[in-house]
């Protein structure tokens, strides 16, 4: 009898013990396997660190650079700072498209200063860029993924995906999901009347990328413009007392100034990490699918994202477009994960 219960009992811990492991394995396999393609750009900063202090449910294979905010060199080295300011050096950071596809370059050191970092000073980080074009990567990597294993997070203009998918269309098969920061529809633009930064700097990449059949997300200023900062959001977030805090403090203190001024906002757009919490707690976010193209003639549309809201088309739904977002859940969340940080 007592050989019995002990056999029972050892059985009973052995199911215990699979069950956890399974449970584990489940978890692990929920990860989301991503690259950032970014041109950091003080709010791509804020992204990076609060992605990269995400390890639980974000794998992020690399970070791939593009000319936007700034020049190439200099988006790339703000990319390998939040890279070491998150203490997350084994992450690879590859250089991409130093210019759009076809327009003229444009930057945005009005808004992001000089080096492309308001609010803190600079310096060139102890790890350099890891061999290879980010072009190049995104084509190996997307070619020899699992099918629709890797979701592609886009904060600047989308000009790397657009060259990989041109060189290699048959990287689709590899991608998962893009979501991208950029567009505007019921906001209006930031740099003309109609269009947003990111699309009017690359408007013939954006339009690759909405015709490649991916699966999209935008996060446009519709929702960026309504998860605003203010003081007792950078409190919280001041109130971390650790180097993340201060320097996310620092960064959004300056960033946001222009922005208030310019729009009469009680406070500023933190755009890029906005796609990161979608990453993270889509729950956050509402949306619809739409059918979406992107204006590249010459004139004053140029890089305006027309959005069949209304379905008034009844077109192919070619992206969900998110339009509104729990603001204090986003700065609850940003909040949580810098605290992870040194
Ligand atoms: C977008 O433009 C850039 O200046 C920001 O980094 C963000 O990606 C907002 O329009
Ligand atoms: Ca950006």
């Amino acid at each position: 009898m007592y050989r019995y219960a002990q056999k029972l009992h050892h059985l009973l811990w052995s199911l215990l013990l699979l069950a956890l492991i399974t449970a584990t394995n489940a978890h692990a396999a929920e990860k989301i396997d991503l690259i950032i393609d970014t041109d950091p750009g003080a709010d791509d900063v804020v992204a990076l660190l609060f992605a990269l202090a995400s390890p639980e449910e974000l794998n992020i294979r690399a970070l791939t650079t593009v000319a936007g905010n700034v020049r190439l060199d200099k988006t790339s080295r703000n990319a390998r700072l939040a890279r070491e300011w998150a203490g997350r050096e084994e992450v690879p950071v590859y250089a991409g498209a130093p210019k759009p596809m076809m327009r003229t370059p444009i930057y945005a050191e009005n808004i992001h200063g000089k080096e492309g970092l308001s609010g803190v000073v600079v310096h060139e980080p102890k790890k350099g860029l890891d061999e290879g074009n980010a072009v190049n990567y995104l084509i190996d990597t997307l070619k020899s993924a699992k099918p629709h294993s890797i979701t592609i997070a886009i904060l600047g203009p989308q000009t790397n995906l657009a060259l990989a998918l041109i060189q290699a269309p048959e990287i689709v098969q590899g991608i998962k999901e893009v979501v991208i920061m950029g567009g505007a529809h019921f906001n209006g633009g930031n740099i003309t009347p109609v269009a947003e930064f990111n699309l009017f700097a690359d408007p013939h990449a954006a339009q690759v990328v909405l015709k490649s059949g991916v699966k999209l997300t935008y996060l446009p200023l519709d929702v960026t413009h309504k998860i605003l900062t203010s003081e007792a959001r950078l409190k919280q977030i001041a109130a971390l007392n650790n180097n993340a805090g201060k320097l996310v403090g620092n960064i959004l203190n300056e960033y946001v100034k222009g922005d208030m001024e310019h729009y009469g906002i009680p406070g500023g757009p933190v755009h890029d990490a906005t796609v990161i919490a979608y990453l993270l707690k889509p729950e956050l976010f509402t949306g619809r699918s739409v059918n979406v193209v992107v204006d590249s003639r010459e004139g004053p549309t140029f890089g305006q994202t027309i959005v069949d809201w209304y379905d008034c088309l009844n077109a192919p739904k070619n992206a969900f477009w998110v339009e509104s977002g729990d603001a204090q859940g986003f700065f609850d969340l940003l909040t949580q994960r810098l605290a992870r940080l040194k």
